[in-house]
């Protein structure tokens, strides 16, 4: 379903990504790990078309995506949830949701989602009237990935959605990414929670540097000797 080859990027002079290559088959879960600086952010950002790839290409089910701007690469089927969780702080967080159902496809189908929305997420429906910036900081990643939902993605990416939240909000939230994967979509979760990440997952790869130095079977990684010295802190 997504395809990604040998795509190159970074910030002015500096490299942070050097010909990496990817896929996300349909209904799967798939984690990226690595360490703080490994280029996982920048990952996703290329990919979400709100960073261009200096080389290689990037499709969807056949559709190149590559630089395309943000809102059409949302149209084509993919939904980003960017590191830090940014909502609307003043609006409330049903307005927060419809900003993610901006095109026509999401637009015409919004009761619809808002309400599968509201069912994955029962404490985003309770507080529908209430300012996002009143919500805790589980429940404004909750309202992130809620919004995101909105667009109705054939794919949803995740950038480190547990950065700085209690493990018990974590779990919650890991639970949630269940979910959504069992309703039908694909999923691509960027993790410094290395065993989390991996567990939750049915594939995934290890990056550094910007370069894939790993890939496999989640349970395969999980199980790796050198990997759980290296990384897992075992
Ligand atoms: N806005 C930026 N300007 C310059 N360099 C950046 C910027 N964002 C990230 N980098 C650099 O790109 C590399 C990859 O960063 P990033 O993708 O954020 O890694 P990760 O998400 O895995 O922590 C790092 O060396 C980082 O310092
Ligand atoms: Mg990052």
């Amino acid at each position: 379903m997504l395809e990604v080859r040998d795509v190159a990027a970074g910030y002015g002079k500096a490299q942070a990504l050097w010909g990496l290559s990817l896929t996300v088959s349909v209904g799967e879960i798939v984690t990226i790990v690595g360490p703080n600086g490994a280029g996982k952010s920048t990952l996703v950002n290329v990919i979400g078309g709100l960073q261009p790839a200096w080389q290689g290409s990037i499709d969807l089910d056949g559709v190149e995506l590559t630089n395309l701007a943000t809102h059409r690469v949302c149209a084509s089927g993919v939904a980003v949830v960017p590191e830090g969780r940014r909502v609307f702080p003043e609006m409330s967080v049903s307005d927060n949701l419809d900003m993610g159902a901006y095109h026509r496809e999401a637009r015409r189908h919004r009761d619809e989602t808002y309400a599968e929305v509201c069912e994955i997420f029962p404490r985003l429906a309770e507080r529908a009237q209430q300012l996002a910036g009143s919500l805790s900081g589980g429940e404004q990643q909750m309202l992130a990935i809620g919004r995101a939902m909105m667009s109705r993605p054939k794919l949803l990416l995740l950038d480190e959605p547990s950065l700085g939240l209690a493990p018990v909000i974590v779990e919650a939230i890991f639970d949630v990414i269940r979910e959504i994967n069992k309703t039908g979509t694909s999923i691509l979760l960027v993790e410094q929670n290395v065993v989390e990440g991996l567990e939750l997952a049915h594939r995934g790869y290890v990056l550094e540097e910007g370069r894939i130095v790993r890939e496999g079977p989640a349970a395969d990684l999980l199980d790796d000797k050198e990997l759980q010295a290296s990384y897992f802190g075992m």
